[in-house]
């Protein structure tokens, strides 16, 4: 029999891509997975309300004057409450400790909105533009306690038309993201990976 894997989602602004995987596994796309808790950094995330709208559980862990680590411990606490299994950033704008990393090992994952290396940090997609790429995308990676690094597990591209805004070209990406979010949630939880080094190949299993 397979265990029903249980997710916890860490956001701190609007939550489509936490609402994607929510989506995703209700219509079978990601199997035997449940959202298990949304935690947030933010009091005021659309994310959180969009959660309990979902009867998810909803944890708020205001960050304000702690240290990253003593901020960490209180969210793994949470997380372990709940048996998280996987624990998926959907937006969630905060660097993890090393304890955090460690508490989960090769169990974190990020979305980022390029195609990492190229663009880490904030407003990734006006960077691409800007910087003048003719195509632009986004990565999902398992997470260490580097900004945006860590072993790639799925990138999409998409073009940089002329005419792109960085709304326009936002839109684009954000399409992508929420496929390959699920889709990169769909094979960690199958185990039908292996890492050599910083390589993310998949296998049978
Ligand atoms: C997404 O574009 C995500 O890739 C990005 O924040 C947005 C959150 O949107 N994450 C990062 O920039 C992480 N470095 P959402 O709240 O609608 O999912």
């Amino acid at each position: 029999m397979f265990m029903t894997k249980r997710i916890g989602v860490l956001l701190s602004g609007r939550g489509s891509n936490f609402e994607a995987l929510a989506d995703s596994i209700a219509a079978g796309r990601i199997p035997n997975a449940e959202v298990a808790i949304v935690v947030s950094n933010r009091e005021d995330a659309p994310g959180i309300a969009r959660a309990k709208s979902r009867s998810i559980a909803t944890k708020v862990i205001p960050s304000k004057g702690l240290e990253r680590e003593t901020y960490d411990r209180q969210v793994v606490a949470v997380l372990h409450e709940h048996e998280v299994d996987l624990v998926c950033l959907a937006g969630y704008m905060r660097l993890l400790s090393p304890y955090f990393v460690t508490a989960f090992p090769s169990r974190i994952l990020n979305i980022h909105p390029s195609l990492l290396p190229s663009f880490p940090g904030l407003e990734s997609q006006k960077q691409a533009l800007e910087y003048g790429a003719k195509f632009a995308g986004c990565t999902v990676h398992f997470v260490d306690e580097n900004l945006d690094a860590g072993p790639i597990i799925l990138q999409a591209a998409v073009p940089v038309e002329d005419d792109d805004t960085e709304a326009s070209l936002s839109e684009k990406i954000l399409r992508e993201e929420h496929r390959i979010y699920t889709e990169a949630v769909k094979l960690v939880l199958a185990g039908q990976y292996k890492i050599t080094g910083r390589r993310v190949t998949r296998t049978e299993k």
